[in-house]
């Protein structure tokens, strides 16, 4: 019987694994760069952390399981709960502000479609302890820097910024209670998604009363934040206003001021029709928005100072984003940016004739300590099939091992990529194979 892969998982042979594994060399080098500190956590969680942290829509999309013991546990379907969890357990012991970064496997029980998975890599960047505006901006900085080391420029996406603490002042001004603003949101994170006219009617059957959906998006569809200003001053609009819809806009601002002196203001603009499905956001949120697809998110993030105090002793600041590697990798490969990493530095080690085994696996092995990627035939073959391997696997180098030449004490060295040869000392190469390899002839 032929048993399926699950729907929503991926194989990931050697040569779709290599592609993955240079946004992965990307995300990690771009958070060490940014003083990011790795952490990995556990994949099952007890499925409470995600009923109580992670908002309606993530928890009906949950794998749950119930352990032997009766435990009812789920898959993680994102990090924050467990980063959450993770620094709450520690907070006395942790110096501010924690920087972490993680690469984690998570799952959704999705509909699938492009882009979208049950089973997908998700870049997490997170500041912990700091209610500072760099902080967001430098989130921020670190996720459009690993867009740019992958080959990706201002032409291929922008970063769309909103804040919730500013929709909540406006809701709020608007007479909509606080009790309702999870519903609100719940509506207003769909409307890119659904056609419009199904989210305006729901919209005005239960808030049409405060604020008319198309007036609220007027407000929202405002290209920066002296128009909102100025609109809301104007006295067209019936949000009252207040002390805390003051502060949000001047947060926001702060928040725009830091990403200019980044040098990265080019990437960014201001959406406040950016709401983000997940419950916990309480200031600052954004999305990188591929430009040629603008429904399409390859990262969301935002502020979240609330979710650490309801899991710990004490509030504690926090704001990051996850970005996912299955529209990143479509992107990519739109783009001809997919393609596997060039092996620059790989040997292959080829005997001419037999009955040189044992000098072979020698050679080997001194061109491995000495960090060459190094590839040999296990069965031997002719000399022409082995350098034919040689190219194929994307070697630079042939080492090639014959009775003549190490009657002579030396080997033949063929430059793949010219197709020049040359001789180096046997004893040379084995005492130092990198001065041997790269002397240049
Ligand atoms: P999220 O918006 O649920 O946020 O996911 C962030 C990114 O993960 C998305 O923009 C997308 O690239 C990727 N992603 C999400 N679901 C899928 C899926 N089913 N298939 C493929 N890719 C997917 C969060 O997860 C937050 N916990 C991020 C965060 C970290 N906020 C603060 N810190």
């Amino acid at each position: 019987m032929k048993i399926p892969p699950v729907k929503g998982t991926r194989d990931l042979y050697p040569e779709r694994f290599a592609p993955i594994r240079r946004i992965f060399d990307a995300w990690r080098s771009a958070s060490i760069r940014h003083g990011f500190e790795e952490f990995e956590g556990p994949t099952l969680e007890m499925l409470d952390l995600y009923r109580e942290k992670s908002g309606d829509e993530l928890v009906g999309q949950l794998y749950r399981l119930t352990d032997s013991g009766g435990r009812e546990l789920a898959l993680r379907p994102e990090m924050t709960p467990t980063l959450a969890r993770m620094v709450a357990a520690r907070i006395n012991a942790l110096s501010r502000p924690i920087k972490w970064f993680c690469m984690p496997k998570l799952f959704r029980g999705e509909n699938v479609q492009r882009g979208r998975l049950r089973e997908f890599f998700q870049w997490n960047v997170d500041v912990i302890g700091t209610a500072d505006m760099v902080a967001d901006a430098e989130c921020i900085l670190v996720g459009v820097e690993a867009l740019r080391d992958l080959g990706l420029t201002e032409k291929d996406f922008r970063v769309h910024i909103s804040n919730r603490r500013l929709i909540a002042s406006l809701l709020t001004g608007a007479g909509i209670a606080e009790t309702d603003h999870a519903g609100a949101y719940a509506l207003m994170d769909k409307v890119a998604m659904v056609e419009g006219d199904v989210i305006c009617k729901q919209w005005n059957r239960r808030f049409g009363k405060q604020i008319d959906f198309a007036d609220l998006y007027d407000l929202l569809s405002v290209a920066d934040l002296d128009t909102l200003r100025g609109t809301l001053a104007g006295g067209d609009s019936d949000i009252r206003p207040s002390a805390n819809l003051d502060a949000a806009i001047a947060e926001t601002e702060q928040l725009f001021t830091v990403l200019r002196h980044f040098g990265i203001i080019e990437y960014c603009e201001l959406d406040l029709e950016i709401i983000r499905g997940l419950a916990y956001y309480t200031g600052p949120v954004f999305e990188f928005h591929d430009r040629s697809n603008a429904n399409r998110a390859i990262c969301g993030g935002g502020r979240y100072d609330d979710l650490l105090g309801k899991l710990g002793k004490s509030p504690e600041p926090a704001v990051g984003f996850g970005m996912g590697d299955v529209v990143l990798s479509l992107m990519l490969e739109e783009r001809g940016l997919l393609d596997a990493p060039q092996t620059r530095n790989a040997v292959f080690v080829a005997d001419a004739v037999d009955g040189l085994r044992p000098k072979l696996l020698g050679v080997v092995a001194a061109l491995r300590r000495a960090g060459y990627q190094t590839e040999f035939n296990y069965v031997r073959q002719g000399l022409s099939k082995q350098l034919k391997t040689a190219d194929r696997k994307g070697c630079v180098y042939a080492v090639i091992l014959g009775d003549e030449t190490l009657g002579r004490g030396v080997v033949q060295i063929k430059d793949m990529t010219g197709g020049q040869h040359r001789e180096a000392a046997m004893d040379a190469l084995i005492e130092s194979p990198r001065e041997v390899l790269e002397a240049r002839p």
